[in-house]
């Protein structure tokens, strides 16, 4: 199948840091659509900075990005691929514009032009996918954290975009806010077929994620499933990355000598896992 993102040794480092190292260094990347890919990797180690050459706030050093086969640097395409690939940050504060709920989501649409009917239409399915229908007429300030992001999530969502771009929605919620943005993210991926790229440093975030690419000093350091990755234990903590509390828990456990399986991801796993201890 053909990829709707693709990264083609990309290199990239920022004007002011001429005599220094690549922030991203040779980068190659396809990603399908449909897919959930989760990022993550120690601080400064790039990922930011690869969401923004994702949409063309950024543009490569070296190399070329391309989003549904438009490449980045082409003026006269980034409109469109902006509209293709729609970014949500970590601070919903700064993502909200307007005072009303609904207005928020339509300020996108409405920059398109669209007719006010469309626009009608599209904030209605927005706030539905998101699950913030009772709250349009709302005042973004008075909602919770979580449910701030997810109105953030629908105006990027109005734009109608095949790949949303998370760069750790999460990182200023409490776990409630947490859990519901994580929630809405895996909805949107598998019911809504939106790819997905998601940088976190969560790790029990993105068990559900397809693949998850660990960045370290500006480079892919490994890539692999959920289950792959988890079970390198050691190997996380060279990369100074944690594990899911229960991996970590079922780690312990066998390293003190229970009989049990390391490949754990969820509480019920592990309770299953210790009923089978003789
Ligand atoms: N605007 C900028 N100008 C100069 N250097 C920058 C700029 N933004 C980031 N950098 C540098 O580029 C490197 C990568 O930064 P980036 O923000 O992409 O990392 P990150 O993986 O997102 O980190 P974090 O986990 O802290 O969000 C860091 O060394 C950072 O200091
Ligand atoms: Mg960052």
């Amino acid at each position: 199948m053909e990829s709707l993102i693709e990264l083609k040794d990309v290199y990239y480092r920022y004007q002011e840091q001429e005599d220094e190292d690549w922030v991203l260094e040779n980068i190659d990347l396809e990603i399908t659509a449909g897919e959930f890919i989760a990022i993550v990797g120690h601080n400064g180690s790039g990922k930011s900075t690869l969401a923004k050459l994702l949409n063309g706030i950024l543009l490569p050093t070296q190399g070329e990005v391309r989003v549904g086969g438009k490449v980045t640097t082409e003026q006269e395409d980034l409109w469109q691929l902006r509209q293709q690939l729609g970014i949500v940050f970590q601070n919903p504060d700064n993502q909200l514009v307007a005072n009303i709920v609904e207005e928020d989501v339509a300020f996108g649409p409405e920059n398109l032009g669209l007719p006010s009917a469309e626009i009608r239409k599209r904030v209605d399915e927005a706030l539905r996918l998101v699950g913030m229908t009772d709250f349009a007429r709302a005042a973004p300030h008075k909602l919770s954290g979580g449910q701030k992001q997810r109105v953030a999530i629908a105006g990027v969502i109005a734009m109608r975009p095949d790949c949303l771009v998370f760069d750790e929605p999460t990182a200023m919620l409490d776990p409630q806010g947490r859990q519901e943005v994580v929630e809405t993210v895996e909805h949107l991926n598998r019911q809504e077929g939106l790819t997905v790229i998601y940088i976190t440093h969560f790790m029990e975030e993105i068990i559900n994620a397809d693949r998850i690419l660990v960045f370290a000093d500006g480079k892919v350091e490994l890539a692999a499933t959920p289950k792959e990755l988890f079970t390198k234990v050691d190997k996380l903590r060279d990369l100074a990355l944690d594990i899911p509390q229960i991996t970590e828990l079922a780690y312990q456990l066998s390293e003190s000598g229970l009989d049990i399986d390391t490949n754990i991801f969820t509480s019920t796993e592990l309770v299953e896992e210790l009923c089978l201890l003789k």
